[in-house]
């Protein structure tokens, strides 16, 4: 029994990057706020999307607009993506994303999520 526990903990940091337990603490905030605001219901409960594009692999890939322009999803895009959904739309989903009242700190901390998924 005692075996089985430690075991688990090992495994659990061993896997630690993939659960919250290597977030900074903005991070798993973001990861909390995302999930009461309802963002986690199109983007996953752990960012891997949904009917709104996934947040895994996100940060700084590339990515197409409606418009049919390419761009690097950077910090500066993602920011107004979050706070004017409509400004850039991005091409390939059924839907426009909602607006929401996250206030500035809040979408920082989402931004850290978002960017801890790598
Ligand atoms: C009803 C579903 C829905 C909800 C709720 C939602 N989104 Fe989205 N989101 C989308 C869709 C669809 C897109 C892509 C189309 C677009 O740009 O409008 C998107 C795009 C984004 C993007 C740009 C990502 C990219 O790949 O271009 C970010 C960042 C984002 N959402 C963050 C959030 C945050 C933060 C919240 C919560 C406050 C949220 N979303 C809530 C559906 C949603």
């Amino acid at each position: 029994m005692r075996f089985v526990i430690l075991l688990t903990i090992i495994l659990s940091v061993a896997a630690c990057g993939g659960g919250d337990d290597g977030m900074s603490s903005a991070a798993v905030e973001g990861s909390e706020i995302a999930r009461v605001a309802g963002c986690a219901a199109c983007h996953g409960s752990s960012g891997e999307g949904g009917v709104g594009p996934p947040w895994i692999g996100l940060v700084d890939s590339e990515i197409e607009l409606v418009d049919g322009t390419t761009i690097i999803a950077d910090e500066a895009y993602l920011r107004e993506s979050i706070i004017d959904p409509q400004a850039k739309v991005r091409a390939g989903y059924e839907i426009t994303m909602p607006e929401n009242t996250l206030t500035d700190s809040e979408v920082d901390k989402v931004l850290a999520y978002i960017e801890a998924l790598g």
